[in-house]
């Protein structure tokens, strides 16, 4: 595996490979990898003739009052796992590589940023796509792998990629869970002892949803609420939204109908947890 950290360096092998017909599955990601990446991975080199895994924790897509400077970082181990995936390229920049001075152009994501994380965190989807226009470029892939745990991401990466005219296929994968049920996520581990058994009632909650939904119960509304009560009586987090959206559209919707997503964000004391379910109902 080669671990590059130059822009110039990264296009030079991929123009490369591109003009020798290989296909390059990417799989973008902030780092401090867990299984959900490891997932990701291992369909890209399935699927791939060249697998690139990218390492950047983007400055852009946080907010100042966010968790950019305690974000876990842990090069070493991410580089032993990418490599134990059988990854052809790490591309590992800095920060004044990928943004050597103040940018003149950056990304606006006019639609689906009103809703879910985009409400509260004014700004971020900019951030995200500002980034990945720089990385498609960077990478050129034939496929990029997201997952589904960040759905929101998912729904505007697709927007990004259309709008933009990407030669790209957008690969959405499945959410990574834990034993509990809990959702792999690199901020897990900023969870204090008693909230990472408290953190299962995320999941537990959308079960319910699940089932309730499954048993004929079609009130939005309701099914915000019952996910409410369950987080409030389980956990001492505080609720940052429960959302209930068509997707990928992420329209409101006053009956459930259709393919929906139902996700929630949680806040515990060092770290904000997202989950969700997207279903589809007849
Ligand atoms: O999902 C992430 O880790 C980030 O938002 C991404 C896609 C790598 C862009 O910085």
């Amino acid at each position: 595996m080669k671990v590059l950290s130059t822009i110039t360096e990264m296009q030079t092998e991929m123009i490369k490979h591109k003009a020798s017909g290989k296909t390059i599955g990417f799989v973008p990601t902030m780092g401090f990898l867990h299984e959900g990446h490891l997932t990701l991975l291992k369909k890209a080199r399935k699927e791939n003739d060249i697998v690139v895994l990218s390492i950047f924790v983007n400055p852009l897509q946080f907010g100042p009052n966010e968790d950019f400077s305690t974000y876990p970082r842990d090069f070493d181990r991410d580089r032993k796992l990418a490599e134990k995936e059988n990854a052809d390229y790490l591309f590992y920049p800095s920060v004044e590589e990928m943004y050597p001075q103040k940018s003149s152009v950056t990304v606006t994501v006019h639609e689906r940023t009103d809703v879910l994380c985009g409400k509260s965190r004014p700004g971020h989807f900019d951030g995200v796509a500002t980034v990945l226009t720089k990385l498609f470029h960077i990478v050129m892939p034939t496929n990029a792998y997201f997952g589904k745990k960040d759905a929101q991401q998912v729904a505007v990466v697709e927007g990004l990629i259309k709008d933009f005219h990407f030669p790209i296929v957008l690969v959405p994968v499945d959410i990574v869970r834990e034993e509990d049920g809990l959702a792999k996520s690199s901020r897990n581990i900023n969870l204090l002892p008693a909230e990472r058994v408290q953190a299962a009632s995320l999941s537990r909650s959308l079960k319910l949803a699940q089932s309730a939904i499954e048993q004929g119960e079609r009130n939005p509304l309701n099914i915000s609420a019952m996910i409410k009560e369950m987080i409030e009586n389980e956990t001492d987090a505080a609720v940052d939204y429960i959302e209930i959206y068509s997707y990928p559209q992420l329209q409101p919707l006053e009956i459930l109908k259709g393919t929906i997503i139902i996700a929630m964000a949680v806040k515990f004391t060092k770290v904000r947890l997202i989950d969700n379910v997207i279903m589809t109902i007849d």
